[in-house]
């Protein structure tokens, strides 16, 4: 028996997209741009790392409805249920756990969230005949010894369990994609998302104390937290701390679009880099922050934080290439959205 079955015309009725993680900061704002395009959007999301109120303000901001489901995406049998009642064309695979430092402590969990999920999709996908998966990975799957910018040919290996989850899905959904001709995959290596809606109505809303980077900015911006500290700043760079490849939520949100769009002509995988190709370092970052916005984050510098690398960016020819992608957006509106998200929900959507 095949494992998938040959793809279905599904003429001019509006696509049915399942996006899994749709209440999380990423899957949220995608969810806007898709139903802006016309799509209808049904979210699988157990709500681990997100507030439902993420969807409802994504309503309200497009006018049109979500369907929501709270569950699970290990659960197979749900996933079946939603199968059944939907035409879904195609899977955006957001849901995942994101912490790299609690992937070390808690391994098992991530391992077993992360590709459990995953496989699940893959088999109730196969059941229901449906051949079309984006999914969530990472510039982390790329090795250290590389050379920059990261090409998606690059070498691949990773220092951490989250890094391997993502390695492993990639390469769980490669096998598949040769075994099954019809099965279309796109796994997008997303680089450092940042930024919000320009509505300040969704945003980044990390649990507790954040690990990354503007995150940690806006709340002390805020007041939240009192001093940002910089991790190391004897790095081989221009001013001494760590170059990353920031990349606006928005410009993120529409890749995944035109990874869409992409999936349902073409078969077999493709890895892209989702990242601007430019390379800004911590006190860029700030600085950018506070000139933007007119504030003052105070700051101090500490030791290097263990795993961090000097320098990560993209090549981003691929994604313009094969998806006819590239990020619009730049520093100064990735810091003003921050800042406008974060002002206007100073304690996220929770207490918001
Ligand atoms: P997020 O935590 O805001 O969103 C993930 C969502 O998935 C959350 O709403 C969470 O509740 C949900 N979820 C997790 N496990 C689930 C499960 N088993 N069943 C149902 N729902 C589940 O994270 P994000 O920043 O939006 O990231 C989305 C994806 O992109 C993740 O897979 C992440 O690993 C990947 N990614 C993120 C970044 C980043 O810097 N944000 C970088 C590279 C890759
Ligand atoms: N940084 C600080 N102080 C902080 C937080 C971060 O100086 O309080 C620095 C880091 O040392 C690094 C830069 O800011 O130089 C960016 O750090 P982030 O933690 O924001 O992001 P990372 O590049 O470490 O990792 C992020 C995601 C990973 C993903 C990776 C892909 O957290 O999940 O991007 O490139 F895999």
């Amino acid at each position: 028996m095949e494992f998938f079955y040959a793809k279905k015309p599904k003429g001019d009725v509006k696509m049915t997209i399942l996006v899994t993680g749709g209440a999380g900061y990423i899957g949220s704002h995608t969810c806007l741009e898709l139903l802006d395009a016309g799509y209808e959007v049904v979210v699988v999301d157990d709500l681990r790392n997100s507030d439902a109120e993420s969807l409802n303000r994504v309503e309200q901001l497009t006018g049109k409805p979500i369907t929501f489901y709270q569950f699970d995406a290990r659960d197979e049998k749900k996933l079946d249920e939603v199968f059944t009642k939907h035409n879904i064309s195609c899977v955006i695979h957001f849901a995942g756990l994101k912490a790299v430092g609690e992937s070390v402590s808690i391994p098992l969990t991530y391992y077993h969230n992360n590709l459990v999920s995953t496989m699940a999709l893959c088999a109730v996908m196969n059941k229901h005949n449906v051949n079309n998966f984006i999914f969530s990975s990472s510039a982390t799957v790329y090795a250290q010894d590389n050379e920059m910018p990261l090409k998606e040919d690059g070498h691949l290996g990773c220092t951490n369990p989250y890094g391997w989850t993502k390695f492993m899905c990639e390469e769980i959904l490669k096998d598949i994609a040769v075994a099954e001709p019809v099965f279309s995959v796109v796994l997008l290596r997303y680089f450092n998302p940042i930024g919000a809606h320009p509505s300040g109505m969704i945003g980044e809303d990390p649990a507790g104390i954040p690990n990354n980077l503007l995150p940690y900015i806006t709340q002390t911006a805020l007041g939240r937290l009192e001093r940002l500290t910089v991790h190391g700043d004897d790095y081989d760079t221009k001013d001494g701390t760590g170059v990353r490849d920031y990349i606006h939520v928005v410009d993120l949100a529409k890749g995944h679009l035109k990874a869409v769009e992409y999936a349902r002509k073409h078969q077999g995988c493709e890895a892209v880099n989702l990242g601007t190709g430019v390379g800004y370092s911590v006190l860029d970052i700030l600085h950018a922050f506070e000139s933007e916005n007119d504030v003052k984050v105070p700051y101090v510098i500490g030791p290097r934080r263990p795993g961090d690398i000097a320098t990560v960016y993209a090549d981003p020819q691929k994604a313009k290439d094969m998806l006819g992608w590239e990020a619009e957006l730049g520093i100064k509106d990735m810091v003003r959205d921050a800042w406008n998200w974060q002002k206007k929900n100073p304690q996220g959507y929770r207490k918001g």
